[in-house]
């Protein structure tokens, strides 16, 4: 669900609170200029943060399919294409091929309960 805030802020609800468990993930899919993008909130010591999907390395997203976004001991976010690690809290690149370029972060909110993120490009 996409809810006009003002006219330049839009949220897009993601999920409740509790389907985010310490170490999960939820991909949200939005429009932004007439593009479709894929963000992902994760829950990361149990605090949310909201980041676009796309790696600033190749511009490919990190992957959600299979082994997931966090690295093996759940302290970074991976690229698997190339392993970059970013800070969970940041989204900044502490190891890999893109080490000035972090993840896009965006704002993100909890409004009775449900997550919403303001996206952005
Ligand atoms: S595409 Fe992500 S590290 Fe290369």
């Amino acid at each position: 669900m996409e809810v006009q805030v003002t006219n330049t802020q839009t949220l897009i609800e993601v999920c409740r609170v509790e389907e985010l468990q310490d170490g999960d993930f939820k991909s949200f899919n939005y429009n932004y200029d007439g593009y479709a993008y894929e963000g992902v909130v994760i829950n990361y010591r149990n605090n949310l943060y909201a980041y676009l999907n796309i790696c600033p390395h190749a511009g490919i997203p990190l992957d959600t399919s299979q082994e997931g976004l966090f690295n093996a001991d759940g302290s970074y976010l991976i690229c698997r294409k190339h392993w970059a690690l970013f800070e969970p809290t940041t989204g900044k690149c502490v190891s890999g091929p893109c080490p000035i370029a972090p993840l896009l972060k965006f704002d993100i909110q909890e409004i009775e309960g449900v997550i919403f993120v303001s996206p952005k490009m």
